[in-house]
């Protein structure tokens, strides 16, 4: 199994501004890579320079073995792209969007799989309206469904469930495997860590432009044991007392707190035992392994409240 996708040394800067400094991973055919960033760490300025729609300043990207840089026309029909903000025509219909793609792709047996795709993404009832009454969720689903029509081999898709409710979500992350499992390869964008965790073979982490960890979702949480200790408490001023002597990051909702603890038995016993002897009576208490969100905050460094 080769690989489907190839970036060596990749840089991009927009006037002095170095969004990507040299980045390298590989797909391999057949798997789904995810990479994961905050919102202005360049996913899309990657994703844009691997489908053609950017230059980049230095470095090599191969698809399929082509290059992008080089052999832009061969290199265009190996793959399909839905970018990060909807592209649908506005005038037209649902469905006369999927036909001029599929028209466009030169397939000539499209009716039912226009059909079977409105119904996939629960477009059937608004399929004969213009796209401009549409929903902002319903543009997105019809934008996927529009990058899907031609069976591509290699797909891009740049935060693709971002703004689709739950069930849209569910839809798309089974569209997603099971096009996986027909051997398409997969390079996604996503804000969603979960949504790494479900689908993804490999993961990488862009940060200051750099790839600060990338492997599979199990080696990239091996990389950084750090497991916790959840506690919770009957009422607010018993939490802000725990909180007080033992430190930790508090959920005011749940009444809870949670210590880093890297799994530590001296640590844990420690702070418990500090909460016994001040009388503070912990209601539960849960060790929880680490997540992906844990591994990603302690690389982009925690924007939200912060351990203290
Ligand atoms: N054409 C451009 N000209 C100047 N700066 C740009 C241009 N495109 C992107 N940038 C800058 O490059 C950085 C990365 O942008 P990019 O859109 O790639 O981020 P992103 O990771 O996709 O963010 P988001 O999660 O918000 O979609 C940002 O600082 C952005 O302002
Ligand atoms: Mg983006």
């Amino acid at each position: 199994m080769g690989n489907a996708i190839e970036v060596v040394d990749l840089e991009k800067s927009f006037s002095d501004h170095k969004v990507i400094d040299g980045i390298n991973f590989n797909v391999a055919s057949g798997n789904i890579f995810a990479l994961l960033g905050t919102n202005g760490s360049g996913k899309t300025t990657t994703v844009k320079m691997m489908t053609t729609l950017l230059k980049p300043d230095k470095g090599e990207i191969k698809i399929d073995g082509l290059d992008v840089l080089t052999q832009i026309g061969e290199v265009q029909s190996e793959f399909s792209l839905t970018g990060q903000f909807a592209a649908v025509d506005e005038v037209l219909t649902g469905r006369e969007n999927l036909v001029l793609i599929a028209k466009l792709r030169h397939l000539t047996d499209y009716k039912q799989k226009v059909d079977e795709l409105l119904t996939e993404f629960d477009l059937q009832e608004a399929a004969d309206r213009p796209t401009q009454t549409y929903s902002g969720g319903m543009r997105r689903k019809l934008d996927l469904a529009m990058s899907l029509i031609g069976a591509p081999r290699i797909l891009f898709l740049d935060e693709p469930t971002t703004g689709l409710d739950p069930q849209a979500r569910a839809t798309l992350w089974q569209m997603i495997r099971s096009l996986k499992k027909a051997g398409v390869t997969i390079f996604l964008t996503t804000q969603y860590l979960e949504e790494a965790e479900q689908l993804a073979d490999t993961v990488a982490i862009l940060n200051r432009g750099k790839i600060a960890l990338q492997g599979t979702v199990a080696e990239v949480k091996k990389h950084l044991p750090k497991e916790t200790l959840e506690l919770t408490f009957a009422d607010e001023e018993t939490l802000a007392r725990a909180a007080e002597l033992v430190g930790g990051k508090v959920n005011h909702e749940e009444l809870s707190l949670v210590v880093t603890t890297n799994n530590e038995v001296a640590r844990i016993t420690a702070v418990l035992a500090q909460l016994q002897e001040a009388n503070i009576t912990i209601l539960t208490f849960t060790q929880k392994q680490s997540t992906l969100d844990d591994v990603f905050f302690y690389i982009v460094g925690d924007q939200g409240e912060g351990e203290k």
